[in-house]
């Protein structure tokens, strides 16, 4: 399946160590995370335990902590880290001139 770009923010409208939750028609809601190296990494706004949204966790590192119960998401992949278990759904973004693209499979 062909990837569809779109420019989605500036980086700088993404805050360090935060996300940015964005709605792109019928896809689920994403979050859009940005670390302190600036870069950015893209999940499902959803945690794999009970749905909390991951855009309001903390960043650290390229980690996410889920703000209702604390798991720990990376933001690479999408994976619980251990000892919990569950998996969100990752996205295609990257930075071009400042600007943050994602993709639409
Ligand atoms: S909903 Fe995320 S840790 Fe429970």
């Amino acid at each position: 399946m062909t990837q569809q770009w779109q420019r989605i923010c500036a980086l700088t409208d993404i805050p360090t160590q935060g996300a940015r939750a964005v709605q792109l028609g019928d896809m689920a809601p994403i979050a859009i995370f940005r670390t302190t190296g600036d870069r950015v990494f893209a999940l499902d706004n959803r945690c794999p335990h009970k749905g909390g949204e991951l855009s309001h966790g903390l960043v650290y590192g390229e980690t996410v902590a889920c703000p209702m119960h604390n798991f720990k998401i990376d933001l690479k992949t999408g994976q619980a880290l251990a000892p919990e278990q569950g998996q969100t759904a990752c996205h295609s973004v990257e930075v071009r001139d400042g600007e943050v693209w994602l993709a639409r499979s």
